[in-house]
Order: structure tokens, then sequence, then C-alpha cells
């Protein structure tokens, strides 16, 4: 089989309109019909096929999201949708499955503003991670976020499916922290795979999008007819820059991966000498077995930090010279995000780090110096 770059550069060339080597950015919301009458086929008679392919209005498809869909199933091993965020994909999922009851553990908060929205619009029951599971019926879901927003940390993707599936309930992960070749959520259980491929499918910080995967077909066109209504396809400009950046997704994801191992060691390494810096999380620190059975491709980009005051988590970003002081990761250019500022569940001394794909040499030396720095 093809490595992931060869995919990533040629999985969707059947699918080109025009001999242009790059694919041009299509803005039509609508296709004429065919002239030949013998050719207009009733929505009625239509195969399923041919409906999550055919050009007919852009809420339904566009050449580029096609196209996008085509790119991504090659490299996440199952048939792809792709909405307009993230978000927009985990709303979909729970749109999907309507669950009675959700386990949902820690995580971007974005998906517990949904949540919390079906909990106030359907009554959905809610529970933690490591709360019982025997209140699960069949049909449930238990959502998983693996590495974990913002520490970067891995949770055990099998143990979660098996519990899930005793109870004849669902996992979903969302795997946007580490996103192949890195982690195959299937290998281990998962049901629904979710992506936000804003961060390192999308890489520039330039785009939003949102991708579901799914190893069953029947899913993929509910999840498409639903998408149809929802209004959440990706739109022309996104998806045109997505599939621009996929291009390079594997050379950048495998340099920001291994760039962040890198850090994070000098940071745990060199702990003791820097007052400031109290504890450094990532799954490459963690020592269960199952991190490195999961995480075969290398560890996720993104990791956090904790500094000794509140004070010193807010004025840190402004002393670094290569790292945005910015809300997001996965781009070619490095972050870092004093987290309280946009996540109110976390603690107000976290600093949350995206590494980009520059020297990680001079990543080191800029935070060695603002670690140093005697903040008053
Ligand atoms: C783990 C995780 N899932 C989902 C999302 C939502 O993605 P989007 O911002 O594309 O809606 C984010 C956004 O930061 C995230 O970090």
């Amino acid at each position: 089989m093809a490595g992931i770059s060869t995919k990533l550069i040629h999985d969707d060339d059947s699918t080109a309109r025009v001999p242009d080597v790059v694919q041009p950015i299509n803005v039509s919301t609508t296709y004429r019909y065919s002239n030949n009458p013998d050719d207009l086929v009733p929505v009625t008679q239509r195969s399923d096929e041919e409906q999550l392919s055919e050009l007919i209005y852009s809420r339904l498809n566009h050449p580029n999201s096609v196209k996008a869909e085509t790119i991504l199933e090659g490299i996440l091993g199952g048939h792809v949708v792709v909405y307009s965020s993230g978000l927009a994909a985990f709303f979909a999922a729970l749109t999907y499955y309507n669950p009675k009851t959700l386990a949902i553990g820690k995580g971007y908060h974005g998906c517990h503003g949904i949540a919390n929205i079906f909990s106030r619009l359907n009554g959905l029951n809610q529970i933690g991670l490591d709360d019982d599971f025997s209140v699960l019926q069949k049909g449930d879901i238990v959502h998983l976020e693996t590495p974990v927003n913002p520490e970067g940390t891995a949770f055990d993707i099998k143990y979660y499916a098996d519990k899930a599936h005793e109870r004849g309930a669902f996992l979903t992960v969302d795997a946007t922290f580490a996103p192949p070749p890195l982690q195959d959520p299937f290998l281990w259980g998962a049901d629904l795979v979710l992506h936000s491929a804003t961060k390192y499918f999308g890489g520039h910080s330039d785009l939003l999008a949102g991708v579901l995967v799914t190893k069953d077909p029947k899913v993929k066109l509910q999840l498409f007819h639903d998408r149809v209504y929802l209004g959440t396809n990706i739109p022309n400009l996104e998806s045109y820059l997505l599939n621009r950046s996929l291009r390079t997704y594997e050379l950048r994801i495998l340099k920001q991966s291994k760039s962040a191992e890198e850090v994070v060691k000098y940071l745990n390494d060199n702990i003791a000498k820097y007052p400031v810096l109290t504890k450094v999380y990532h799954a490459s620190l963690q020592t269960d077995a199952f991190v490195k059975e999961q995480l075969t491709g290398g560890y996720g980009p993104t990791f956090s930090i904790e500094v000794s005051e509140a004070e010193i988590a807010k004025t840190l970003p402004s002393r670094l010279k290569y790292f945005h002081h910015a809300t997001s990761l996965g781009g070619v250019e490095s972050l870092i995000e004093w987290r309280a500022l946009t996540d109110a569940s976390v603690q107000p001394t976290l600093l949350r780090i995206s590494i980009g794909i520059e020297d990680s040499k001079d990543l080191i030396e800029d935070l060695d110096q603002a670690l140093r720095f005697e903040y008053k």
C-alpha cells in the first residue's frame, strides 16, 4: 500500500475535473443539470453512492468537499464526512446517535458546550468517564478525547471501548491531538473518530473544518443526509485550503511531533533549573504501557506547562519571541496560550503550548529565556 504522503498527493487524482495540477477554487453554489433529458433521474431513483458525490447544490456537495473526503479517506482508515468545523462534526455525531446518556470526561470545552445544548433541548443525561457505566444503555455514547486538550496526555482507548461495548454503547474518539500516523483509534475499538481539521490537517491557522470517520458506509450515508439539513458542509474556499494543506500534512505532523517531544523532554529534564516551572504535562512523560502502544507514530505536538503563579502565566507569553500568544493549535507557527483566557475549567496557572515547524533548538532557547526571567 502506498505511504501516507503518496496517498495525500495522489488519492484524489481521479476526482480532477480539469487538467490543472492544482484544481481550482469552485465558488458556485449550484450546478447545471444535464441538457439531455434522458440523464434526468428523480432523487428517489438515484443510488446512495450517486448522492454522496453528485454536484447539485453546494450545501450537499461541491468539488473540493468531495475531494477533501477522498483524500482523507485514504489516511483515516474509514468513510469520511467533512464539516464546517470540529464542533459542527461533534454536533453531527450527537445528532446521529441521539443518546439518552453521554459519558464524557475532560477535554475541549466546546464539546461540553454542545453536550449542554443537547441536555437543554432534549434532556441528555451526562455522566463522567469514571462514573458508574451501569446507567448506559444500548445506543448511548462514551466520548473520549485522547490525547486530551489542553494537557496532551493520553487515555486508554481500548479500556473505554470495552466498557462502552459491554453496555451496548458506542465509543466516539476525538483524535484531534494525535491524527495519523500518530494513532489509529479504530485499532482499539473506536466506533466513530472525530478530528478538528482546523488544527493539524489545516496546519496553517487559516481554515476551519471538521471530520467524522466511520467504518460503516451506512453511517456515512446517514451523516451525509443529516449534514444536508444541518447545513454544516465545509465551505468552498475552506475545502480548497484544506486540500492544499493536506499535500504537506505528513511532513508537518512528523516534524511537529518530534520537536514537541524534544521540547517536552528538555523542559521536564530541566524543571529544577526554573523555579517558576512547576509541572510539564504530555503523553511522552506517561509511563503506562498503553500510551506507547496507542501512539505508535509519535506523540501529539501540543502539551501544557504549569507555572507557580497565575500572574506569571499571564505575563510569560509576552516574553517569547517565537510563540504567538493565541488560542488554537496545529499550525506551522508555535503558539502559547494562557489557557484561562478561553477555558473556564483549567487552573489559572496553566499554559498550553502548540509546537509548530520552527527549529526545536530555537523554541527551547526561547522558552529557556522566558522561564529564567525574574517575574515580580
Ligand atoms: C480536541 C478538540 N476537539 C474539537 C475542537 C473543535 O474544533 P473547531 O475549532 O474546528 O470547531 C477543538 C478546538 O480547539 C479541539 O481542541
